[in-house]
């Protein structure tokens, strides 16, 4: 009798070594097209593999009958619709530490980078100028760092923050005293972080609690003079508070490497000075991209073989 064969559909760019499990497994075969315009009926797509660049709606469920699983390379899983996944019975698995250190040390780059306004000053030498009052900085010793969400990542860059020196405070609910202890963190409620930071960084999922968390209103609590970055996801930074914060003179500085809208060509925080920005690349090195790639390519063949999903 023939064995079923599966068809996965890997709908982002992907690290093709990562993918390695599902290209050498006989019982798969691998189609590497944009499930918006894939030649296969989307009707016999029996996994699909994601990163961010593709939306998972409803109405894509819908056409997708034969879809069992869904596997995020990366961690947010804000782009599927997870209750139309839910009630279709398709199972979406993420890779949740795959990119944690890529992320936290381009986090922590942004941090060093704009504190120092290394981006600005090099675009001047570019320019054909030598400028050196306009690009004074400030130290980050001695500083306070307040992390806003202290999963994976945010643990990560505490301890890259800690051998500069700074002072880390953390808030996040789910922050037990035990392991902010371990960790060397000061565990702050949300107002007490905001009012004792000189850095604000954000490491939580997009969510209804934390779209616009920090908005008009909390960023009034901030001190004169903060640095606000954003290497989690578009939105939990309100960009029009933002931009008007950092043009009141209010906010120092910021550093965003998510967007409400991407791709964000030509977007209004670019044209700030004070803000330096990249474009969604904080998981964009060479190890994460084989991280999560092969750690989804595992547990979506697991799962078509009848394994369970650990990550669903
Ligand atoms: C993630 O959620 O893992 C990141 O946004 C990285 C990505 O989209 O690849």
């Amino acid at each position: 009798t023939k064995k079923e064969t599966f068809t996965v559909l890997v709908s982002d760019a992907m690290d093709k070594s990562g993918l390695k499990p599902v290209l050498e497994s006989s019982l798969v075969n691998v189609v590497f097209e944009s499930v918006l315009e894939t030649k296969v009926p989307l009707d016999e797509v029996d996994a699909l593999l994601i990163r961010s660049a593709t939306t998972v709606t409803r109405d894509l469920l819908e056409k997708m009958t034969r879809l069992k699983i869904i596997g995020r390379a990366g961690v947010g899983v804000d782009n599927v619709d997870m209750d139309a996944a839910t009630s279709h019975g398709v199972v979406v698995i993420n890779a949740p530490d795959g990119n944690t250190i890529s992320t936290a040390e381009h986090t922590f780059a942004m941090l060093a980078s704009v504190v120092r306004n290394i981006p600005q000053a090099n675009q001047s030498m570019k320019e054909g100028r030598w400028d050196r009052k306009a690009y004074q900085g400030a130290e980050l010793f001695g500083k306070t760092l307040g992390i806003i969400g202290f999963g994976r990542i945010g643990a990560e860059l505490a301890s890259r923050a800690r051998a500069f020196r700074m002072n880390v405070v953390a808030f996040d609910p789910f922050l037990t005293k035990t392991r902010a202890e371990k960790n060397h963190v000061t565990l702050a409620d949300f107002n007490e972080l905001l009012e004792k930071s000189d850095f604000i960084t954000v490491h939580t999922p997009l969510t209804k609690e934390t779209k616009g968390l920090l908005n008009r209103e909390t960023l009034q609590k901030t001190k004169q003079g903060v640095y606000l970055l954003n290497c989690a996801r578009g939105g939990i930074i309100d960009e029009v508070a933002l931009y008007d914060s950092i043009k009141s003179g209010h906010v120092r500085g910021a550093a965003i490497d998510v967007f409400e809208d991407e791709p964000a060509k030509n977007h209004p925080l670019t044209t700030l000075d004070q803000v330096i920005t990249t474009p969604h690349i904080a998981a964009s090195t060479s190890e994460a991209q084989k991280n999560v790639a092969e750690q989804v390519a595992i547990e979506v063949l697991g799962y078509l073989e009848g394994k369970p999903a650990p990550h669903a």
